[in-house]
């Protein structure tokens, strides 16, 4: 199975698989095609580099169903909430402070969606380094975004959309190896 297909087959099931499997699924396609991959496949518009300072080119509808940056802002909340209250990423953010996360994340979302925003936080390597974050823990952050954005009702293909933007970051996320 050459990589295009796979990309296009689990983008299609994407549209459909409840927010675990989706999960699961980015997670095996980026095991299989690795991010660089990933990124070709799935966003050809999409910047080939996984430094979060990249700007998309816009891309307004994706935007527009996230709520703009403004929608972006509750969702970075929520999901802020959701990682803290959740037993598989609590302890990763014990000492978090919620808010400025919440607007680091909106920013930076808001960029790779090509919104015009500018995340002025670390590096992802820079931002994770030293935290012992595995594939697994990768996956739990994916999927309790998932739930935030389910919780939204965002549409699976802006969904999609985004968690394609943010996959070639994942390289600099997961330190354990
Ligand atoms: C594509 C994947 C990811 C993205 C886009 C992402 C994004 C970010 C951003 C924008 C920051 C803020 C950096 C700063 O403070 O300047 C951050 C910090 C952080 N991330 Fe991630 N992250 C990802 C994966 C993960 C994973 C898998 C974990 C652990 C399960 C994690 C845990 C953390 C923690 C603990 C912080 C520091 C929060 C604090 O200020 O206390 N991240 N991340």
């Amino acid at each position: 199975m050459n990589a295009a297909m796979t990309a296009h087959t689990l983008r299609t099931a994407f549209f459909k698989a409840p927010a675990t499997l989706t999960a699961t699924l980015l997670g095996a396609w980026l095991t299989l095609h690795g991010p660089a991959a990933h990124a070709q496949a799935a966003m050809p518009a999409a910047a080939p580099t996984s430094t979060a300072t990249t700007t998309a080119p816009l891309d307004s509808s994706t935007f527009a169903a996230f709520g703009a940056r403004a929608g972006l802002g509750e969702l970075g909340t929520d999901f802020v909430a959701r990682l803290q209250r959740d037993p598989r990423t609590a302890p990763f953010f014990e000492k978090t402070n919620a808010p400025e996360l919440a607007t680091k994340l909106a920013d930076q979302f808001c960029q790779v969606l090509g919104g015009g925003c500018a995340y002025k936080g670390a590096d992802m390597k820079t931002a994770h380094r030293d935290m012992d974050i595995r594939k697994q823990d990768f996956n739990a952050l994916v999927e309790v975004l998932q739930q935030s954005m389910d919780a939204r009702g965002i549409p699976f293909t802006a969904q999609n959309r985004l968690l394609a933007a943010l996959a070639p970051m994942h390289r600099d996320s997961i330190t354990v190896r």
